[in-house]
């Protein structure tokens, strides 16, 4: 893939080859995340960063990777704060926007909408979220962290076993996740939701044809064990038709302490995209897991930023220009990482 220029709106664009490019790119960008060093590579450039559903990580954090490589960032944060509440066309937007940036993030709350503004746009624009489509910059982020913490236990993607758990019909994060590691082999699936909330079935179709190994269960007990990595998911009940609705769903998929120890290898890697919903009622990860070793979840956060400093640094082709406009941080960073 050539990433020069190019526009980042499924995982489906991807080889595991370019998977590969972009974590090894994101290895280098640790001191500047790190805060260690900072870097103009992008001195002058400017992202229109517009988000037209809510976010926090995926907003700041694509907003941070482009201040770290020097970059300025625009945000558009509501559809009431933009001409589109008027009547103006994704067409006429993308126009205008990309006259005015370099790089465009979008997050959309319908499914082709970005690509759909992809095909107006001047300049290259990443989705960072179509409805329950796609989150690929997510999924980079997520495999990203998978790699790192098999490694740490001395394993490998390929071989993997991951349990999904939750809304698998509406997570656009697990739909992403899924077709990523499609790339790699011998992965085995064990895809947890109520029957009503599974997983796509051309999702499900396209890693069994690619020789994946996929179980389907509503029994999350028992889909738990044996995983390397196990990914929590919220009911996405922006996706619902009414909020009573989701509540059918809330909270009947949980983890906790009990459940993971009675179940879970002693090693199994817990992630979850986040935001995890905290209310009582729902609660699919619990906060007494927060000091686990095992969680990954602010791992999951802080590689974000690696991955989407990567993924700028490819497509507004200055990798190699990251250290060569490097300095040395003089301010207090701290201990953070
Ligand atoms: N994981 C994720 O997309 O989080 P935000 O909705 O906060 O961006």
């Amino acid at each position: 893939m050539d990433f020069r220029g190019a526009h980042i709106i499924s995982v489906n664009q991807f080889a595991r080859d370019d998977v590969e490019r972009v974590f090894a790119v994101a290895d280098t960008m640790e001191p500047y995340a790190h805060r260690e060093h900072f870097t103009k590579a992008l001195e002058g450039a400017i992202l229109g960063n517009m988000f037209f559903e809510p976010s926090t990580r995926t907003r700041v954090s694509f907003g941070c990777a482009f201040n770290l490589l020097g970059g300025h960032v625009r945000e558009t944060t509501d559809v009431k704060a933009s001409s589109i509440s008027k009547g103006e066309s994704l067409y006429d937007t993308a126009r205008v926007i990309s006259g005015y940036s370099d790089v465009i993030v979008m997050r959309h709350p319908q499914v082709g909408s970005v690509a759909e503004f992809a095909k107006a746009s001047r300049v290259p624009v990443i989705n960072g979220g179509d409805g329950p489509n796609e989150h690929p910059s997510q999924a980079l982020l997520d495999l990203y962290t998978i790699k790192k913490e098999l490694a740490s236990n001395d394993t490998k993607i390929d071989g993997m076993n991951i349990a999904m758990v939750g809304d698998l019909k509406h997570g656009r994060t697990v739909h992403s996740l899924s077709q990523l590691l499609q790339l790699y082999n011998d992965i085995h699936f064990t895809l947890i939701s109520p029957k009503e909330l599974k997983m796509p079935k051309d999702i499900v179709g396209k890693l069994g044809d690619a020789g994946h190994t996929v179980i389907e269960t509503d029994d999350m007990e028992s889909g738990l064990g044996d995983n390397n990595t196990v990914y929590l998911t919220r009911i996405q009940e922006e996706r619902f038709t009414s909020k009573l609705e989701a509540d059918i769903y809330r909270g009947r998929f949980r983890l906790n302490q009990a459940i993971y120890t009675r179940n879970c290898q002693p090693n199994t890697v817990i992630m979850h995209p986040l935001p995890r919903d905290s209310r009582k009622d729902a609660n699919e990860l619990d906060n007494d897991l927060n000091q686990h070793p095992n969680l990954a979840i602010f791992r999951q956060t802080d590689n974000g930023v690696l991955v989407r400093m990567a993924l700028f640094s490819l497509i507004l082709d200055v990798a190699d220009k990251v250290e060569q406009t490097a300095s040395k941080a003089g301010w207090y960073t701290g201990s953070r990482f």
